[in-house]
């Protein structure tokens, strides 16, 4: 088994997280569910390094993290096409990652655009010509520009229709299967989540209190919490559907 992404006993003082283990391994998703304030986001940003942990370890192949490894795990956050400059061009906007890191720039924005399914002819048009959807996918392909190995979406998925849902959840599949991507995925919406995940954790309160493959996590849940979350997505389902 190839644990790619290994987080053991982490905690963060100001937002309440304690505890809080998992394992990740190539190519595979891992669902984080829970409330608003559960701690979530702040569990992505210390992942991310944007924020410092008072306990525990982050390891990724078994090593912590250095500061100059940190593009290893990209983070996509809540709102990904508002933290766009609308004014850039796409080029643009796929290459100050790399000019701030010194890479070498020669294709890399180009190859971002192919793997985030936009056209490489799109790469002069600035960002406020972009679709919603696409500005998704830019803000995805920025993050991909640096080739992660580790990528968090962290809600990046609400408030698109489900068609774009359905396309950003098919882009996320391929760069799974192409690139050996492994991929955190923020949700409120446990259906959707559960679909795209092989694992799932749901966090209440600063803490895990349930994980472990989707299928068996959904067909026998044991907190009560998770139990809540299933019966929420039934209904919600029921009011969708015809
Ligand atoms: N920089 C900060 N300083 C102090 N407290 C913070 C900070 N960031 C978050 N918190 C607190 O930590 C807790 C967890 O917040 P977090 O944003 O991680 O939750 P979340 O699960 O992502 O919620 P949501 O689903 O609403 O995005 C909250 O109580 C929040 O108020
Ligand atoms: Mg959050």
């Amino acid at each position: 088994m190839d644990e790619l992404l290994v987080v053991r006993g982490l905690a963060v003082r100001f937002a309440a997280l304690r505890d809080i283990s998992f394992t990740l391994e190539r190519g595979r998703t891992l669902a984080l569910v829970g409330p608003s304030g559960a701690g979530k986001s702040t569990l992505a940003r210390c992942i991310a390094g944007f924020e410092t942990p008072s306990a525990g370890e982050i390891l990724l192949h078994g090593r912590p993290v250095p500061p100059t490894a940190r593009s290893r795990v990209q983070l996509i956050f809540q709102q990904p096409a508002a933290s766009l400059n609308p004014r850039f061009t796409a080029a643009e906007i796929l290459e100050e990652p790399l000019l701030i890191q010194r890479r070498d720039r020669q294709g890399a924005a180009a190859r971002a655009m192919d793997l985030a399914g936009l056209p490489a002819g799109s790469l002069g048009r600035r960002a406020h010509e972009f679709s919603g959807g696409e500005r998704q996918r830019l803000a995805i392909a920025r993050a991909l520009v640096l080739e992660p190995e580790v990528l968090i979406l962290d809600e990046s998925f609400a408030g698109l229709d489900w068609r774009l849902q359905e396309q950003i959840a098919a882009l996320l599949r391929g760069l799974r299967e192409r690139l050996g991507l492994a991929s955190i995925l923020i949700a409120h919406d446990l259906d959707f989540a559960a679909a795209l995940a092989h694992t799932l954790a749901v966090m209440q309160a600063g803490t895990i209190v349930e994980q472990g493959p989707v299928a068996a996590v959904m067909a026998a849940p044991n907190h009560a919490l998770t139990r809540e979350l299933i019966a929420a997505a039934r209904a919600l389902s029921l009011d969708g559907a015809p």
